[in-house]
């Protein structure tokens, strides 16, 4: 799927193709834009002042070969206030930007990486870049007959102008291992559940190998080994075994304690003997999105070499209602010893999220756990697809979550954990059960959860509304979104790397 190719090169050296430009709110254009637009910057603003077009954020205007400009196509776009521009904004504007010509025929696209306050910092140009590549992003693997537009050979080949092409480049080879990370992600959660099956994850999981990442595959007997009646209890009822996953990128200083994220892998999710019903439950293929993002951070976190210590550990199940599946009424010890009552087969992410908890926290010590899953349905009856649910045991951790999410857009709602909701889930027959009934679902999920993580600060999220049948945005036009890579990267980036 190569169909996006970046490359820098100095404002001086634009030549042809598809020319993108900035402008703000007074259709100012910046000094070596109005250099490039050469003798036809007058009328492209004569232009642009006659549209009425107000120069919004992430506002567009096409302009077909303007006469006196040697570029085939002219698309100015908007960038509002360039003193308020966040990292979060120049992605949006690279997704814009790619989004207006990537359906062209033309294979040249120069995106000049300038606002009128001047020229962008590389940084800035390669946040650009990396909204471009996430715009041009599509999951068309299985599709045999291409459309027109990509027959063309495939890449459209994106060069941004800039002040300093070296320093650029050095920027974007800090960004692109998080681009890839959220792709890698992407493309997990897109893939159908006949080819992406527990073992399939696994072995794709441990090709972060390549990057220096330490990955090691546990299996069915392994597990039994280890006593996790919980996570295997949910996978016996399918042909395909159950696999954990432990990742291990060793970037910080020697014997510091490691960082952990934890990922519900349920390559397929039927309901099991709870099966659900028939509308729309293709969609639980994508019902491993928190293990896919745990690979693609893993992948981020070691393609920029971070200097952490970082564990990633996914459990990875299909939920299935064979003769052997697991029955409504079933009681199965997990690895804490801790026994659980089976009241609805539906209710399997936190019953593979608990054994890997309490596996990871035993056996690590982690400063913290973040688990993320797509975990209930209610969630998304809460919150929607604009932010994911947050639950935890500890505040600064919640804080720095909620910042990391304004930063990078991918933002979570801190909901609330407590002793009233916790009795909800005791058990007539067990510890507990694993549901608590109609009310507060996606809350009663998480003091589930809870029980499992000991004194170890934690935060699970909750994605269900925002990793998959994700709302098309400027940065993100597929099924899946990769929901979570850039959030954790940004967190790790901003308070655990020394
Ligand atoms: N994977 C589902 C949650 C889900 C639903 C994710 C829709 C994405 C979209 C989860 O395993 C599940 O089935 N949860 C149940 C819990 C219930 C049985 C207590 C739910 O949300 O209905
Ligand atoms: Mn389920
Ligand atoms: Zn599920």
């Amino acid at each position: 799927m190569p169909d996006f190719k970046l490359d820098f090169a100095a404002f001086a050296s634009v030549q042809r193709g598809i020319l993108v430009v900035f402008c703000d709110e007074h259709a100012k254009f910046g000094v070596q834009t109005r250099k490039i637009l050469g003798s036809a910057a007058a009328l492209v603003e004569r232009a642009v002042a006659s549209e009425r077009f107000k120069g919004k954020l992430g506002s567009t205007l096409d302009l077909i070969a303007p006469a006196g400009l040697r570029a085939s196509r002219l698309v100015v776009i908007g960038c509002g206030k360039p003193r308020d521009l966040e990292d979060k904004d120049y992605l949006r504007l690279g997704g814009v930007a790619m989004g207006k010509v990537s359906s062209s025929a033309s294979d040249v696209v120069v995106v000049v990486a300038e606002t009128p306050d001047g020229a962008m910092k590389p940084e800035a140009a390669a946040e650009v870049g990396f909204g471009a590549r996430l715009r041009a992003y599509k999951f068309d693997r299985y599709k045999t007959k291409k459309k027109d537009d990509e027959s063309r050979g495939g890449a459209v080949k994106v060069t941004l102008a800039v002040a300093n092409a070296a320093n650029a480049r050095k920027a974007w080879s800090l960004r692109s291992g998080t681009a890839d990370g959220v792709i890698f992600a992407r493309d997990l959660v897109n893939e159908p559940a006949n080819i992406l099956y527990p073992e399939e994850f696994a072995k794709r999981a441990t090709s972060l190998r390549k990057l220096g990442v330490a990955v090691e595959v546990l299996d069915v007997a392994d597990m039994k080994k280890l006593g996790m009646g919980a996570l295997l209890g949910v996978g016996q009822g399918s042909r395909r075994d159950s696999r954990l996953v432990v990742m291990r990128w060793n970037g910080g200083k020697r014997g510091d304690k490691p960082v952990a994220f934890i990922g519900k892998g349920v390559c397929f999710d039927t309901g099991g003997i709870s099966i659900k019903p028939a509308a729309s439950m293709e969609d639980m293929k994508g019902d491993m999105a928190g293990a896919a993002c745990v690979v693609g951070l893993m992948q981020s976190l070691a393609a920029r070499k971070a200097k952490v210590n970082a564990i990633g550990a996914i459990g990875i199940v299909e939920n299935m209602p064979d003769g052997n599946a697991q029955r409504p009424g079933d009681i199965v010890t997990s690895m804490s010893g801790q026994t659980i009552e089976i009241i609805n087969t539906d209710a399997e992410g936190r019953l593979v999220l608990c054994d890997v908890l309490h596996y990871i926290g035993e056996r690590f010590s982690p400063k913290f756990m973040i688990d993320l899953a797509t975990l209930t349905g209610a969630i998304i009856v809460a919150l929607g697809q604009e932010y994911a649910g947050m639950f935890s045991n500890d505040d600064k951790l919640s804080d720095r979550l909620t910042k990391a999410g304004l930063a990078t857009g991918e933002r979570v709602w801190r909901m609330p954990l407590g002793p009233e909701y916790d009795k909800m889930i005791d058990s007539k027959f067990a510890d507990m059960k694993n549901t608590g009934g109609r009310y507060g679902g996606s809350i009663t999920a998480a003091q589930f959860l809870h029980r499992f993580v000991g004194k170890t600060p934690w935060a699970h999220l909750d994605i269900a509304g925002t990793a998959m049948g994700s709302p098309q945005t400027d940065t993100n036009r597929s099924w899946s979104s990769g929901w979570g890579v850039r959030l954790l990267d940004q967190l790790v980036a901003d308070h655990y790397e020394d």
